[in-house]
């Protein structure tokens, strides 16, 4: 048989061939694996669109904010572009944490996808990396003072908090150091990283194929990844973008006055969603538990909480032995729950 040029020189058809034999279990729960790509979609519209505003945005104190102006009212579409940027955000951040205790839940991090539960939780910390950094670029007045608060949470954690936050701010104050550093971050070393590490989650992925969860009554049936499954994937992003378009000209993302880093922080400021979990345990948390700082226990709560959750594939004995335990489903829908909790607490009182 006469091969092509270019099948002579990349795999293309031992790719396909891999893509076609590989299958995708069919059960009740077949539903949830479409989070991940759907996650992984969301993160595509935030390159192409986080790229075309890097045109037109400049990183310094003096320019910033009349360049997302500019951005938002001049360039043709940039309100657009903007806008589908900022929603996004929120969407993908929405279905990470979806995907991420739904995987929770099937118990998908036991033998052997440890790795892809470990690359999963690097994943979430760089999304909510891109959303820290990326929340002071307009430098508007919430953004500056959100973000003044927020990069002093770290600095009870003796010398490596203090260290940690002048490493993010370049000093002592909000200013230029601070959103030079802050625009590197988000537009170059979480980027890179991101990719490299979802490059990784999704080959490990591919490599095992979907996990069935434990327990499940029956066997399962399977359907072809390719093309099957993969239209399943193309239908989900499609309803994704039209929801995104629809939200994002309807809602057009604000933007607030140029900061004034000398007025006062306003009234009842408060981080954005994602974040009112952290928030609102800092609040519900006395400044002094028994002479040791408040500040520091929830640090290091926070810190002892993320080990933990690296750790769920090695801890959850039962799932590694292909039994449905409860314990670990306990500690995730606890989780779940205090999550909710705080951020309905921290948006009402
Ligand atoms: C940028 C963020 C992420 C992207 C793009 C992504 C993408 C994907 C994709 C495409 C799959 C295969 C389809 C599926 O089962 O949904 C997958 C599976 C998986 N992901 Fe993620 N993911 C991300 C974040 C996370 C997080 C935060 C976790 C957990 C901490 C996680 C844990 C897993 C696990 C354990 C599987 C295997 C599921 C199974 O075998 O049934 N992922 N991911």
């Amino acid at each position: 048989m006469k091969t092509s040029w270019l099948a002579e020189r990349i795999p293309s058809t031992e790719v396909l061939e891999f893509l076609r034999r590989k299958q995708v279990p069919l059960h009740r729960h077949t539903v949830w694996y479409l989070l991940g790509g759907l996650t992984g979609f969301f993160f595509l519209v935030q390159v192409v669109t986080g790229v075309l505003l890097t045109f037109y945005y400049s990183p310094n104190p003096s320019e910033a904010h009349e360049s997302v102006r500019t951005i938002v009212n001049t360039v043709p579409h940039g309100w657009l572009i903007r806008s589908i940027h900022s929603w996004s955000a929120n969407f993908m951040i929405a279905t990470l944490f979806l995907h991420m205790f739904s995987v929770f839940l099937l118990k998908a991090y036991r033998k052997p996808r440890e790795v892809v539960w470990i690359t999963g939780v690097i994943l979430m910390l760089l999304v909510l990396g891109f959303a820290f950094t990326g929340y002071l670029l307009p430098w508007d007045t919430r953004a500056y003072f959100a973000t003044l608060i927020g990069t002093e949470v770290p600095r009870a954690i003796p010398v490596l908090g203090s260290f940690a936050v002048g490493i993010l701010k370049g000093g002592e104050d909000i200013g230029a150091a601070t959103l030079m550093r802050m625009y590197t971050i988000h537009t170059t070393i979480l980027p890179l990283t991101a990719i490299l590490i979802i490059g990784c989650h999704v080959f490990l992925t591919l490599f095992h194929g979907s996990s069935v969860p434990p327990g499940l009554k029956g066997e399962p049936g399977h359907i072809r990844f390719f093309p099957a499954f993969l239209y399943r994937d193309l239908m989900t992003w499609t309803a994704a973008l039209v929801v995104l378009w629809w939200v994002a000209t309807l809602v057009p993302w604000g933007l607030g006055e140029k900061a004034d880093p000398l007025a006062s922080a306003p009234l009842g400021i408060h981080p954005e969603w994602y974040f009112l979990p952290l928030y609102q345990t800092l609040r519900l948390v006395p400044s002094s538990i028994l002479g040791i700082n408040g500040e520091l226990i929830v640090n290091l709560g926070v810190m002892f909480g993320m080990g933990v959750w690296f750790a769920v594939p090695f801890l959850d004995r039962a799932a590694s032995q292909e039994r449905s335990g409860r314990a670990m489903t306990v500690l995730g829908l606890l989780l779940m729950g205090y999550l909710a909790l705080t951020i309905v607490l921290a948006l009402t009182t």
